[in-house]
């Protein structure tokens, strides 16, 4: 009787233990269960990241052949750019013998283009105008002194060439010139000016910058 008893008693502590324990079981199963969704969430993360890694190499090729697009459309950017370095300087000369700018800047050997427009109204004999772009140290007292006995070669001196980088042609009213040149490789200031007899005393000169 007296072990009948604490079998008795026993029977439900043992029962309640087996409870417990698959309780526990049970609770091991929840705590597990986060683990593996974990794992599954850590499984579909890296699916993720894999779609990921997929999607950006999708994308990385599809960026580089956009580059490549660019690329090859980008010889013509290059070219748009190189055209865009062309430093294109318009110049305007009028009867009062004076050029709009009296100073210009482009970069050594860079490709330069000048316009050049007689805006005046007074005839080519009196008051036509050039744009000469002498050399560095060129003597300008003694290129304008000869180009004042140069009416035949449009008061451009032969004798004078070598000084010359570039020059329009001598405009009447109304008229226009263009020419392209490369800037010097040597920076430093240059002059330019318009050899028509007079002009460069009166002031039809200015300083072309080469950076
Ligand atoms: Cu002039």
């Amino acid at each position: 009787m007296r072990s009948a008893m604490p079998q008795k008693c026993l029977s439900p502590v043992i029962n309640a233990t087996a409870s417990r324990v698959k309780r526990a079981e049970s609770l091991t199963q929840v705590i597990a269960r986060p683990a593996n969704l974990c794992d599954s969430a850590r499984s579909t993360m890296k699916l993720n990241t894999l779609t990921v890694s997929l999607v950006a190499g999708v994308l990385l090729l599809a960026g580089c052949g956009k580059k490549e697009e660019s690329a090859s459309a980008g010889s013509g950017a290059a070219n748009s750019a190189n055209a865009s370095a062309v430093a294109t300087l318009e110049f305007t000369a009028n009867d009062s013998m004076k050029f709009n700018l009296n100073r210009a800047e482009v970069k050594a050997g860079q490709e330069v283009k000048v316009i050049l427009t007689n805006i005046g109204s007074m005839p080519k004999a009196a008051m036509g105008h050039n744009w000469v772009l002498l050399k560095k140290g060129a003597d300008i007292q003694a290129f304008d002194k000869a180009a004042i006995g140069a009416a035949a070669t449009d008061y451009v001196p032969a004798s004078m060439q070598d000084q010359i980088i570039a020059h329009t042609k001598l405009l009447g009213p109304k008229q226009t010139d263009e020419i392209t040149f490369k800037a010097p490789t040597e920076p430093g200031e240059y002059v330019f000016l318009c050899s028509f007899p007079a002009h460069y005393q009166a002031g039809m000169k200015g300083v072309f910058v080469v950076q």
